[in-house]
């Protein structure tokens, strides 16, 4: 009998569902048939999947699985390696289980089912019974079963709320234009999210290169789910208790951003586009005139010959190389756009190098895929191969020569005009060779990793600043990124730093969005707004689409200029703290704006839509973000005490208020127990501040240690040991301040250190430097001061009553310990 023939009585006999089910193209993983145990990895056969697991520490676990023998183990996101753990696995007839000191691992076996648990037997995350994982031909998605009242959060540039819960999404890096507050996909993808139920918490990263979908509950109320069109499930869980260490731990897999240059974080001006040169100088020159601190501007795609990349239009920009030096001797720096797509045109340099080398992607038929974009019809660059990065590389040499500091990556999603560009564009992904499903969301990524490496070799011993549009996991090793072209809206501001927030959550510390907004034209006091809260965020950049109004700080009025300047003036006091915060960054994932669900997890408040925009700027300010015309503000306080950034009253946590909201000030508060290192003044980073570092502690009944850090914010030095770090420790309980000795060789620009002491009792903090009294000190260049009317914005008046003090010493880089009695 012929095979066909056999299925079909065989089909006969069996439930009209199991028939469904065969002739589906439904594969489920099934039961297990054989289990491999080696060391740190269990290797697992079933019915239908090859399946292995890894431990990569006592809080991360790998998960694989194929219908077919698993390939090469590649990805461009992860650079961590399993690190030598100690794990115990067995196995009985029914289950396998994998322990770590920090981790239990449930597999069942009849059929396949994966359970995480923690050391006390908690379930974390489990496979939804009855769905597992499974393949519908050649996707493949695994089910998780849904807890009960579970947050979901993370997931990268995601538009929507702050939880996830009851949405789905999916990764496909695009162009989106004006996209409105709930479109998805946008620009980049980050397959990472974090789950939050029972007081546990745990992150899971797929990556998976390919379009991915996730479901958190939409349309269902049974599971959440991750999967993609074709390759692997290939995912990472990871556990802790605290959502920092999930995002720590996630960034050993995905990798650290580098330390940026001290400039990038100072304010950057843009606009689509400032041309001619005698534009680009008046902008500068006005910046200065009206004190608006600044370090950067930024150039679109205007200063090129017919939008052909690593060109100039020579009218416009006569000298390219005298007009950064020109604007250097001014204290800026110049950020470039770059565009992937290089025109086809005879004789233009790039293109013509491009052909030489064979770097550009192509079709099956080995002709070059042609697509349009701003140029007209463009070639693209195969960033995946070794050879294209090259190749891009010393095209970027010609900016380096020319005194450009920073380069800004668009359109790499890749952006085409009509956006669909063919499946069948062939990549050489590492000489692995893949198609352009699979490499759509890893182009933008490889694209910036071309730019920074490139960049980085062009110009000894600087950092190179790098700005990208599109990515997906590990973008942080490269860029700092921007979240493309918003409007001018109220909602579109909000939007924005939900954006943020949640990438900050998904291991991309430095983000920032067009303040002002891209398209359309913004209202003063949505302005206003937008620019206080830009000046709480990573990066600081002010930009405005071609046909919008006008938008740099002086284009609103008077009264505008002045609420813009006074929080740009905050933003360059408190680059100590920044800086400090994005050390921070660089050692652990730590985001700069940090998302309320980092530190308050459990907090059911932090979730609710009403408050699911305030957020934490580093670890002392919490920032309320409000429209321009809302005029009355609900604010939900967290646990503990939190004082008024601008008159130092005091609120107490676990409460919800509301106040009155005026234009000139975006309401922020800083929380007990905070150390906020402030600097003088200065118009850019190029300007020495005054040798007096101002160092806010604000009284608390937490103890709390702030990492204080500074380099050369310039070069690579620090990575030879050329900083100057000490933990600054506040402990109320043993009334101290303490300095622990500085580590590493450069010096601090600051001779002296004056604490400011917020909210300590008045007249009753005779303070002791090393157990000496202050009076006998030689280290006090002067005594307490009493200040009664203090403000570290510098711009508002406090009310009476509130109770700083502060005191004068050397900076000394010996251990070193204040005492206070209250
Ligand atoms: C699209 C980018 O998102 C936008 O910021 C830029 O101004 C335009 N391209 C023109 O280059």
């Amino acid at each position: 009998m012929k095979l066909n023939r056999i299925l079909a009585i065989a089909l006969l006999f069996i439930t009209p569902l199991q028939k469904i089910y065969a002739q589906s193209g439904v594969k489920q993983t099934g039961n297990v048939t054989a289990v491999t145990l080696s060391g740190q990895q269990v290797d697992i056969t079933t019915d239908n999947a090859f399946i292995k697991l890894t431990v990569y520490s006592p809080t991360i676990v790998r998960v694989r699985m194929d219908k077919q023998k698993l390939g090469d183990d590649f990805s461009y996101a992860v650079i961590g390696t399993p690190a030598k753990t100690r794990v115990s696995v067995d196995q009985t007839a029914d289950e396998i289980n994998i322990n770590t000191d920090s981790l239990k691992v449930n597999i069942k076996k009849q059929p396949f089912l994966v359970t995480f648990l923690t050391p006390g037997g908690e379930v974390i995350n489990q496979d939804e019974p009855g769905l597992t994982t499974s393949w519908v031909n050649e996707s493949v998605t695994t089910y998780k079963h849904m807890q009960e009242n579970e947050h979901f959060i993370g997931l990268g540039e995601k538009t929507g709320p702050l939880d996830r819960k009851g949405n789905a999404y999916t990764h496909w890096n695009s162009d989106t234009y004006a996209y409105t507050t709930n479109q998805d996909p946008i620009y980049s993808t980050i397959p990472f999210y974090i789950g939050v139920h029972h007081q546990v918490n745990y992150g899971i990263f797929f990556d998976n290169t390919w379009q991915s979908d996730f479901n958190f509950g939409a349309s269902n109320n049974r599971f959440s789910s991750f999967g993609a069109k074709g390759g692997e499930m290939n995912y990472y869980f990871i556990y802790h208790t605290h959502i920092a260490d999930i995002i720590r731990s996630y960034t050993s897999l995905t990798g650290l951003m580098k330390m940026p240059p001290l400039w990038s974080l100072g304010y950057q001006q843009n606009r689509y586009s400032y041309y001619p040169e005698t534009e680009v100088m008046r902008i500068a020159e006005t910046l200065r005139e009206k004190k608006i601190p600044a370090d950067g501007i930024t150039l679109d795609i205007h200063y090129m010959d017919k939008y052909k990349v690593f060109t100039w239009d020579e009218s416009r920009f006569p000298n390219p190389t005298s007009m950064t030096k020109k604007l250097g001797d001014m204290g800026f720096k110049v950020t470039l756009i770059v565009d992937p797509g290089v025109k086809v045109e005879k004789g233009y340099g790039t293109y013509e190098r491009g052909v030489k080398d064979d770097i550009f992607a192509k079709y099956p038929d080995g002709s070059y895929y042609t697509g349009q974009v701003w140029p007209g019809w463009c070639h693209f660059p195969d960033f995946t191969n070794p050879k294209g990065r090259a190749f891009w590389a010393n095209e970027l040499k010609k900016y380096a020569s020319e005194g450009i500091s920073g380069i800004w990556n668009d359109m790499n999603e890749f952006s085409t005009w009509g956006q669909k560009a063919p499946d069948n564009i062939l990549f050489n992904y590492e000489g692995k060779g893949a198609a352009h499903p699979q490499v759509h969301n890893v182009y933008g990524l490889e694209m910036i990793r071309s730019s920074y490496e490139g960049y980085k070799a062009a110009r000894e011993n600087k950092r190179p600043f790098i700005l990208t549009r599109s990515g997906y996991a590990g973008l942080q090793r490269y860029a700092a990124i921007w979240t493309g072209d918003n409007r001018a809206e109220n909602d579109h501001m909000l939007l924005g730093v939900r954006l943020l927030n949640s990438l900050g959550l998904s291991g991309v510390p430095f983000s920032g969005m067009d303040v002002g907004g891209f398209t359309g034209g913004a209202s003063p006091a949505l302005y206003a707004r937008w620019m206080q809260i830009g000046a709480f965020n990573p990066y600081m950049r002010n930009h405005s689409g071609i046909n919008s109004k006008a938008s740099e700080p002086w284009a609103y009025g008077e009264e505008v200029l002045e609420i813009t300047r006074n929080y740009i003036n905050l933003r360059y006091r408190l680059l100590p703290y920044l800086y400090s915060s994005f050390y921070e960054a660089t050692q652990n994932g730590s985001p700069i704006m940090r998302s309320l669900t980092i530190d308050y997890t459990h907090d059911e408040n932090v979730y609710n839509s009403l408050y699911e925009n305030q957020y934490m700027f580093g670890k002392a300010f919490l920032v309320f973000p409000f429209d321009g015309v809302t005029n009355y503000g609900k604010l939900y306080f967290p646990q503990g005490k939190w004082y008024n950034l601008y008159n130092g009253r005091v609120q107490q946590g676990n409460q919800k208020t509301a106040i009155d909201l005026g234009i000139s000030k975006l309401p922020a508060y800083v929380k007990e127990s905070s150390i906020i290192p402030m600097q003088s003044l200065v118009q850019n980073t190029t300007q020495t501040p005054a040798d007096t570092l101002y160092l806010h502690v604000y009284k608390g009944s937490i103890n709390n240690k702030f990492v204080y850090y500074e380099d050369d914010g310039a070069s690579f030095n620090y990575e030879k040991g050329e900083y100057y770090k000490r933990d600054i420790s506040y402990n109320p309980t043993k009334k101290s301040i303490s300095f622990s000795r500085v580590e590493g060789s450069a010096k601090s620009k600051f001779n002296n250190i004056k604490l400011i002491l917020h909210g300590f009792k008045e007249d009753s903090v005779p303070v002791k430097i090393n157990g000496r009294a202050s009076r006998a000190n030689k280290d006090f260049q002067s005594l307490m001061v009493p200040i009664s009317r203090f403000d570290p914005t510098g711009f508002s008046n406090p009310v009476e009553g509130e109770n700083v003090q502060s005191i004068v010493f050397r900076n000394s880089s010996e251990e070193l310990t204040v005492t206070y009695q209250d």
